[in-house]
């Protein structure tokens, strides 16, 4: 197995993997050339968490669509009939692209490109950064073969966002929000010549050209990004968030919002899975400021879903609900404190935390964040048959594991026997070289 191939398995869920291996059979079957690249390879390479799996084929992506919807009961969950590409999800919340090889030819700058099928190799040179750039082949006869035509594993090392052309940013300047977003989620700064290109751009006034059906979906992806404070202040210092509404300027920029939410998400514990990033969070604050006017403006010039302009506007009076129920005082065990929240929305129990005037809801919340969902994620379907003496496969499993969990999530912790050193003296204590920074001695009893 080559080196690369290796890193893959290492660093992708299994889920993930499982994917990469299915596509691999269907490269082969169908005889046409795979590669896994962009993000993918792009945080494999750089060590963090792969969110998506993004695909390049030498050729059309529907077969493989059709392939892996039977092989992986993958679905498909969006198709663009003009780059010939298609999103699909995965059971255990895998989500990949299948792109067919391509090279965008840019007329106008800033203008819709033409698509032209090509190799690999063509369609990598014509990314956006170098450490989007990079392809790990999955081909029987070269699998685990790196193409890197722009260097992006350089970048990688130095840590630095260089564009992957002279005018990858002149040709589509949407592409400066996503080298800041990139620029942030990864503290790299831009190189020298980036800088160089991307203030060519501005003086231009190119970067105005961004559509707005661009500028919403580049907006909901801000809200997944960890340092959406520091984002903002780079794009309104920069003078982008203009785009997005004009309202969106000086005190109206609000900083200390996303920084509080980024503190609230401090107490959510990475393991738990517990969905946080929800945009509804992020418009929430983004427009705090604004008034109802500037957001129903920013709302029609955006084109942002229902659902999501839906679950940002309720928000705060369905957050204010939950507060309500969270403040009972019937709510006195942790195995109540658990049921009230394990199916209430993320978005709702962090804006409480963020928000929520009441000492009792905050700590009910960290409780359950903190202590109860690890309880219940520990325990196994094992643990709970020994003990209840019902097999898993039982129709009466899963009351019976329900109430098992609410006797574990209530019993009282255990209490560690106190250290006897008062009792020790009277037994001749033999002299011993101590440990560095024990500092504590424990005395052995006969
Ligand atoms: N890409 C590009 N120019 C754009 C958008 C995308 O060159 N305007 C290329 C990049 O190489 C990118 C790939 O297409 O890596 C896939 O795009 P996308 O899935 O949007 O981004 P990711 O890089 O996967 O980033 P994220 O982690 O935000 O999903």
């Amino acid at each position: 197995m080559s080196d690369y191939m290796f890193m893959l398995e290492s660093h992708l869920t299994a889920s993930q993997f499982q994917v990469v291996n299915a596509v691999q059979a269907a490269a082969a079957d169908t005889n046409v050339s795979v590669f896994l690249s962009g993000g993918a390879m792009r945080d494999v390479l750089g060590g963090y968490p792969v969110r998506d799996l993004d695909f390049v084929i030498e050729g059309l992506p529907k077969t493989f669509a059709k392939l892996l919807e039977k092989k992986l009961h993958g679905e498909v969950v969006a198709s663009d009939e003009r780059k010939k590409s298609i999103a699909m999800r995965f059971p255990g919340n895998v989500t990949a692209e299948f792109a067919m090889a391509k090279v965008e030819k840019y007329g106008r700058a800033g203008s819709k490109p033409q698509i032209i099928p090509a190799t690999i190799h063509e369609d990598l040179r014509g990314r956006d950064f170098t450490i989007n750039a990079i392809a790990l082949s999955l081909n029987k006869a070269s699998r685990g073969l790196l193409l890197d035509p722009t260097n992006g594993l350089a970048d990688l090392e130095r840590r630095e966002m260089q564009t992957a052309y002279s005018y990858a940013l002149y040709d589509d300047p949407a592409r400066i929000l996503r080298m800041w977003r990139f620029s942030v989620r990864m503290n790299f700064p831009l190189s020298e010549r980036t800088r160089g290109q991307y203030a060519n751009v501005k003086e231009s006034g190119q970067h105005l050209k961004i559509s707005n059906e661009i500028l919403g979906p580049e907006l909901l992806r801000m809200a997944g990004e960890g340092n959406p404070a520091e984002l903002l202040r780079i794009l309104d210092e920069e003078k982008i968030l203009p785009l997005f509404s004009p309202a969106l300027t000086g005190a109206k920029v609000n900083l200390a919002g996303m920084q509080k939410l980024m503190k609230a998400r401090t107490h959510i514990p990475f393991e738990i899975g517990f969905e946080a990033n929800q945009p509804s969070l992020f418009l929430y604050l983004l427009t705090q400021k604004l008034t109802p006017k500037e957001k129903t403006a920013l709302i029609k010039n955006m084109s942002i879903d229902k659902a999501t302009v839906n679950s940002w506007q309720q928000l705060e009076a369905k957050s204010k609900k939950l507060e309500k129920e969270l403040k009972s005082p019937l709510l006195k065990k942790p195995s109540l404190i658990y049921k009230a929240l394990r199916h209430a929305a993320g978005d709702q129990v962090v804006f409480l935390l963020m928000n929520s005037s009441e000492r009792q809801v905050q700590e009910r919340i960290k409780n359950y964040l903190q202590k109860f969902v690890g309880i219940v994620q520990e325990t196994t379907d094992a643990e709970v048959s020994e003990a209840t003496k019902i097999a898993p496969e039982a129709s009466k499993f899963a009351k019976a594991k329900e109430e098992y969990l609410a006797k574990k999530l209530d019993a009282k912790p255990k209490k560690l026997p106190e250290p006897e050193l008062e009792a020790v003296p009277t037994i001749p204590v033999p002299q011993q070289p101590m440990g560095r920074g024990t500092g504590r001695v424990v005395a052995a009893r006969s």
